[in-house]
């Protein structure tokens, strides 16, 4: 062996992943890869089925919280929808705008019009500015009408985010008011339950009949989730414990599937990190841990120092004296002028202490209560750090 096979490789990715692709975000798997949405996928299927065969798709609306299969099932099954026209020899389109990236109405008119030309390879070349959203819409109907295209679905995902709601008027009416010969559908989609009343308002009593709510994962389905997926992974890498774990855990968060794909993929990532062949729970409690430390270090990445400091004294407070809960202003006080000093700030009053704490419960990280002293004393405010203080006191470290 020469001296350049012996060197060790810097590009070494370790044993654990097999497929990591299948793991990461965007990734949009078969149908036969979904699990547990039988009944939404049937309900997409059928408002799309006029459009396999030549007709007009019914518009729908989901609602649902985030992670819970929206995006996935609407596009897998427009993707399907193809396949059946196709069959029945039935031009049929779709469009898939993320309003959380075209967020006017121009810019996702533009994307939609964009992504008909690419889909139709069509030889047109879509503005980039200097026109207005309708002409971008007038484009995108006259190349249905030029490619004879029967019919066409447009999915406006994330939908609460778009400015307005004249795309969704108008794809609505383009075929009544003699804009286009082709049956055009939308299908809506929002994690924003809130959003439900404003859409209502606005649109016709048409569009609000084919409304499906995607209800939270729970555990049995998660795991089923996730199995489906082991394949991501190194035969033999994924200790048996670990799907179940990740699975009981995101289920208490209301049944989020993306996070609870992230969750495996950060402990495989873990495990690959320590260099060893198996993925344990360890791995995802540390990955959980993480991702909090990661989601707070973000919140607390924009308070000042001082805020830092409270919440430092509360954490060193909270993690050296395991019996009690809260505590009292003086006390946090106390400790934080000691850290503040420590880092050559100057102090800021108890006073002004008491009033930060009280606001840094909007972190939601602090709890603040009132709590009666024994008799005579009156009653003062107690503080509660309401997460692990390791991961707190991490966050702060590498904020
Ligand atoms: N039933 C399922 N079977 C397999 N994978 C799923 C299923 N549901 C969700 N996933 C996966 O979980 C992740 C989140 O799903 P999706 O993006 O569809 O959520 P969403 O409801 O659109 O959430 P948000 O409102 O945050 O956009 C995706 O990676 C998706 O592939
Ligand atoms: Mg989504």
């Amino acid at each position: 062996m020469d001296e350049s096979e012996q060197a060790t490789n810097i590009f070494e990715t370790g044993g654990i992943f097999a497929n990591r692709e299948l793991l990461r975000v965007g990734h949009v798997p078969e149908l036969e890869r979904v699990v547990g949405r039988d009944d939404e996928v049937s309900s997409i299927g059928q408002a799309l089925g006029p459009a396999t065969i030549g007709g007009p798709p019914e518009t729908t609306i989901v609602y649902g919280k985030t992670g819970a299969g929206k995006s996935l099932v609407a596009r897998c099954v427009a993707r399907e929808a193809h396949t059946e026209a196709e069959a029945n020899e039935v031009e049929f389109q779709h469009a898939y705008v993320d309003c959380s990236d075209y967020q006017t109405e121009t810019k996702a008119s533009r994307e939609m019009g964009r992504q008909l030309v690419a889909n139709l390879h069509a030889d047109v070349e879509i503005p980039r500015v200097g026109i207005a959203a309708a002409d971008y819409r007038d484009i995108t109907w006259d190349l249905l009408d030029e490619h004879s295209v029967d019919s066409f679905v447009v999915i406006l995902d994330e939908i609460d985010k778009l400015d307005d709601d004249e795309l969704l008027r108008s794809l609505s009416r383009a075929r009544e008011s003699g804009k286009s010969e082709t049956h055009i559908g939308a299908i809506c989609i929002s994690n924003k339950i809130e959003y439900r009343d404003r859409l209502n308002e606005r649109l016709d009593s048409s569009l609000q009949d084919n409304e499906l709510v995607f209800d939270p994962y729970d555990a049995d389905q998660l795991r089923e989730i996730l199995a489906n997926r082991t394949d991501a992974f190194e035969d033999g890498v994924l200790n048996t414990d670990v799907i179940p774990k990740v699975a009981a855990l995101s289920a208490k968060e209301h049944g989020d599937a993306r996070k609870a794909i992230d969750t495996l993929y950060e402990a495989g990532r873990l495990a690959e990190k320590d260099g060893t062949d198996t993925v344990t729970i360890d791995h995802v409690d540390d990955a959980v841990k993480r991702a909090e430390a990661n989601r707070f270090e973000k919140l607390v990445s924009g308070t000042t120092p001082h805020v830092k400091y409270i919440l430092r004294a509360l954490a060193l407070l909270t993690a050296d004296n395991p019996e009690r809960e809260a505590f009292r202003t003086h006390r946090v006080y106390t400790l934080y002028t000691k850290l503040a000093e420590r880092e050559g700030a100057e102090p800021l009053s108890e006073d002004r202490v008491y009033r930060l704490l009280k606001e840094q419960s909007f972190l939601g990280v602090t709890e603040s209560n009132h709590t009666g002293g024994g008799q005579g004393e009156g009653s003062y405010l107690e503080h509660r750090l309401l997460r692990d203080p390791e991961i707190i006191v991490e966050a702060l470290d590498n904020s």
